[in-house]
């Protein structure tokens, strides 16, 4: 009985599993390694490569490969034909997720469950696409679980004893492609999360691009031509551009190589430089992280630990930013790219663990049971209300509100004889409606005739700690009520996802 905690990265992914004692360890794919490259190669035999092997036939033909694939989910598409086909994201993502539960079973046996980890600051567009892409994969997925509040989770059930009292920590996650900070409390056995702030545009990968541009600027200067102009010089560059920036995390000098068009230049780049040319994409993680201590009226003296998570944290420049900015020296205790794989196997664990099937709790074992998880809304969930010719967002339950909440409020027809009401709900922190995601609506039909306007109808709204909304709409004059359960909306129909489903399920994945 296998349950797996997957961690879904922009630029790599990872599984973890529990041993017999309840504790997570990361399953190496089939090459031993511990991450997986998420690049998909769709090969023209209609077969699909994952991982390494996908990247390196990047260079060769990058119309077949996709990568970066989580920063377009919740999208209707992947933005560019592979292999001269559209695919939607999920479908991209869940080639990946087969590919990663394959590995696992080859060593563990068949999975029968498994958490995939999002960033804290996904809305739920893109993390009903990322449940959708486990189900797509054919995963039986328990619950998608925030990334930093996975790296808590395992820092804490791995420090055991070492947590006596509670202590306040900052989670910094600088990935592939997204960033995310949280604020976590924590003590034995419980665990909540204060806040959450993020940038789900912003990761490792702009720091590559910084250097690409850098290194095409200086070839062009040199040649007269372009290399990111094509398509494979292109690549070959991001490749090139992402080992050296590796380089300068150890090193005070490295050298970035450009080739192109049959020439081929060797850059020197020292660390000041490198860090000069970045200097705004790291200001933006400050930013965002005062905001968010901002945000709990805390201050730096209230937080004891600064928590390291994401392959991007091995410059380090960023353990230097968050020494200036809150005086603490950062943990360096974690294995930053496994971390929240093994977090998600850990709250699997608990998940399963309060379910009632014997089996499964034999195989876990009782001491996850006793955790507590309090989580935080990351989005400010509200009502589409007119005022004057305008739709605003009346915001009903403010973002870092801990979960669960509740919330009502009364509302009132705008027009004489109204046969029904439309509730829409609305995720974000914009004031004029468009600007935000609808999750979801539901009506209220059949009102008594000639009522008359400013009748009051009242919003119930409730988001339970998993994250599902559920939403009452009652007319106060004749007592009907409408409801609607919004759990993950948007993106894929059923049968969308049934067809989906059965495409991946007969594709061949290696
Ligand atoms: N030694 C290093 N120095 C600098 N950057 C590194 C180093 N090692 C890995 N990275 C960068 O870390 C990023 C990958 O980190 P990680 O695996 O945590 O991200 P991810 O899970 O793919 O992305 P996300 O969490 O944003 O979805 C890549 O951009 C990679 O270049
Ligand atoms: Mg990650």
């Amino acid at each position: 009985m296998a349950i797996i905690g997957i961690d879904l990265g922009t630029t790599y992914s990872a599984v973890a599993a529990l041993d017999d004692r309840g504790r997570p360890f990361t399953v190496p794919n089939r090459d031993g390694e511990i991450l997986t490259p998420s690049a998909v190669y769709l090969a023209p035999d209609g077969s699909a490569v994952v991982g390494q092997a996908a990247l390196d036939l990047e260079l060769e033909q990058p119309d077949r490969v996709a990568t970066l694939v989580k920063r377009r989910m919740g999208q209707p598409d992947y933005g560019r034909p592979i292999a001269g086909r559209s695919f939607r994201p999920e479908v991209l993502s869940a080639i990946i997720l087969k590919k990663l539960a394959q590995d696992a079973e080859a060593q563990l046996g068949p999975i029968d469950g498994c958490v995939i980890t999002v960033p804290a600051y996904f809305d739920d567009t893109r993390r009903k696409a990322t449940m959708d892409a486990g189900r797509i994969a054919g995963l039986n997925v328990i619950d998608i679980l925030d990334e930093p509040s996975a790296a808590a989770l395992a820092y804490a059930l791995q420090s055991g004893d070492r947590i006596a009292q509670t202590e306040t920590v900052l989670v910094y996650d600088l990935g592939g492609g997204t960033f995310d900070v949280t604020l976590v409390k924590l003590s034995p056995q419980r665990f909540q999360v204060l806040a959450i702030e993020g940038d789900v545009r912003l990761g490792g990968r702009d720091w590559d691009e910084r250097l690409v541009n850098w290194g095409a600027d200086k070839f062009l200067r040199e040649y007269g031509e372009d290399p990111r102009l094509d398509p494979q010089s292109l690549a070959g560059l991001y490749a090139a551009a992402e080992r050296t920036k590796r380089a300068l995390s150890k090193l005070e000098h490295a050298t970035l190589t450009v080739a192109h068009a049959g020439r081929k230049s060797t850059y020197p780049i020292p660390r000041p430089e490198f860090e000069a040319i970045t200097r705004d994409l790291m200001t933006r993680t400050r930013l965002t992280t005062q905001q968010l201590l901002k945000q709990t009226q805390l201050t730096w003296d209230d937080v004891s630990k600064v928590l390291l998570v994401g392959g991007s944290t091995h410059m380090p420049a960023c353990a230097r930013m968050l020494y200036e900015l809150t005086g603490r020296r950062a943990d360096h205790s974690l294995a930053v790219s496994e971390v929240v794989a093994r977090g998600a196997a850990l709250h699997a664990g608990i998940r399963i663990e309060t379910t009632p099937t014997e089996k499964l709790r034999r195989a876990i074992g009782p001491q996850l049971a006793e955790v507590i998880e309090i989580n935080v809304n990351a989005h400010s969930l509200g009502v589409a209300v007119r005022r004057g010719h305008e739709r605003i967002n009346d915001k009903l339950i403010p973002k870092n509100t801990p979960l669960p909440a509740v919330a009502e409020r009364v509302y009132y027809t705008v027009t004489d004889n109204q046969s029904r009401v439309r509730v829409q709900i609305l995720q974000g922190e914009a004031l004029p409606a468009e600007a935000c995601i609808a999750v979801g609506e539901c009506w209220i039909e059949g009102l008594p005739p000639q009522l008359p306007k400013g009748s009051p109808v009242r919003v119930h709204c409730g988001v339970a700690a998993n994250g599902r909304i559920e939403v009452t709409a009652t007319d106060q004059t004749s007592g009907r009520a409408a409801s609607v359960t919004i759990h993950r909306p948007g993106g894929l129909s059923d049968e969308e996802l049934a067809h989906a489903t059965q495409w991946v399920r007969l594709l061949s994945v290696q």
